[in-house]
């Protein structure tokens, strides 16, 4: 029987880090921990391997260890699990650690827009549908079985520009920014990307604005980077002229299009530690990373700054912590298998068509 989490809940933070560093050690190469850029700091110093969602990605289908234990939200895991081998298993040390941006497109409301679409274009070959790898792998299976694609935030203009090569039309989903700034940084206008509301009938959009788009933006967003605002960026530029900024392809359009760099969470790190000396960065991502990112490069004189001014966290991504972290690792060491995360067989067949198709071009 598996350790019941009950009992973790109580311990202290710092009993927790004890008791993860000892299992860590008893499981030895039998489970991995990868950790993306937002997690807390208390998760982060165990990581084994680190990075944005295709760099994870890549790193999931590469691993040998039988165990994965991924501390990122759910949508990550179902990946590592689809990418790599059936003997090996992907963890999710608390499975309420979701994306609420990827609970914003589900099967039934992109199945249901697809038909609606198929009112107005013949879809099979004017629309490709590509969803950011921020959705669940249901989605991921629909885009393979349609001819699309997953992207993540870091090659999304690479699939997009691809996906124009097969179909005229891109149908993408859940979040609205990154496809905007994709169509955008493409030389697409505005008014070529309409954003389709799946709550109204039709996406709320008439049929000659749908034969007009290029790109169809599903209207989805990320509740943290919609936080940030170009008046922040205004403010920081007013009292530092010389200082550059950096923002997350999730956050506004406006937003991305005042900064000096928009690009993925590892982006975003490479680019100000790679930075000259003494340099000065507003950052338009998730707090952990920020604060992270400011200690690590404060010995070369440089500075960051966070974009807005209350606390952006992803809260579901917080809540891997210490406790589950224990519990996870401490069940594994007994040979317990504690939050697994399985996509369906005929899902993940599906899904990794998708994925593949991303991989093989990014
Ligand atoms: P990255 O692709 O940069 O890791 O972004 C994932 C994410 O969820 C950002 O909010
Ligand atoms: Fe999802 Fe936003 Fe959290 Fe990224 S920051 S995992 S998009 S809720």
């Amino acid at each position: 029987m598996p350790r019941a989490f009950d009992a973790y809940n109580t311990l202290s933070d710092a009993e927790c880090q004890d008791r993860v560093r000892a299992a860590r050690a008893r499981l030895g190469r039998d489970a991995v921990l990868l950790c993306h850029h937002y997690q807390r700091a208390d998760i982060y110093q165990h990581a084994d391997l680190t990075g944005d969602s295709l760099k994870l990605s890549r790193l999931a289908a590469q691993t040998d260890s039988p165990h994965i234990v991924f501390c990122g939200v759910h949508f990550m895991a179902e990946v590592a699990d689809m990418l790599s081998r059936s003997s090996q298993t992907a963890i999710l040390p608390d499975l309420a650690a979701g994306c609420s941006m990827a609970d914003m497109a589900n099967l039934a409301r992109v199945e249901r827009c697809w038909r609606e679409l198929g009112e107005v274009l013949a879809v099979e070959t004017e629309v490709t549908p590509v969803t950011y790898i921020n959705s669940a792998a249901d989605l991921k299976a629909f885009c393979g079985a349609h001819g699309g694609i997953v992207c993540t935030s870091s090659n999304a203009e690479t699939i997009a520009r691809r996906a124009f090569c097969a179909r005229p039309k891109i149908l993408f989903f859940p979040d609205q920014h990154l496809g905007r700034w994709t169509g955008s940084r493409m030389g697409l206008p505005l008014d070529e990307m309409a954003v389709w509301d799946p709550d109204l009938p039709l996406g709320g959009l008439a049929p000659e604005s749908i034969r007009k788009a290029k790109i169809l933006l599903w209207k989805g967003h990320c509740s943290v980077h919609q936080m940030f605002r170009k008046s922040h960026i205004d403010a920081f530029r007013a009292r530092h002229p010389d200082g550059l900024v950096i923002a997350h392809p999730e956050c506004a359009f406006e937003v991305c299009a005042a900064a000096d760099h928009v690009g993925s969470t590892e982006f975003i790190v490479k680019t100000v530690k790679e930075a000259a000396a003494g340099t000065r960065w507003l950052v338009g991502t998730e707090l952990n990373l920020v604060e992270r990112l400011a200690r690590e490069v404060a010995p070369q004189g440089k500075t960051v700054q966070f974009m807005s001014s209350v606390v952006c966290m992803c809260s579901t991504m917080q809540r891997i912590d210490p406790q589950h972290l224990a519990w996870t690792l401490e069940n594994l060491a007994d040979g317990q298998v504690v939050n697994p995360i399985r996509v369906p067989e005929h899902e993940a067949a599906l899904a990794r068509q998708a994925l593949d198709r991303m991989l093989a071009i990014s």
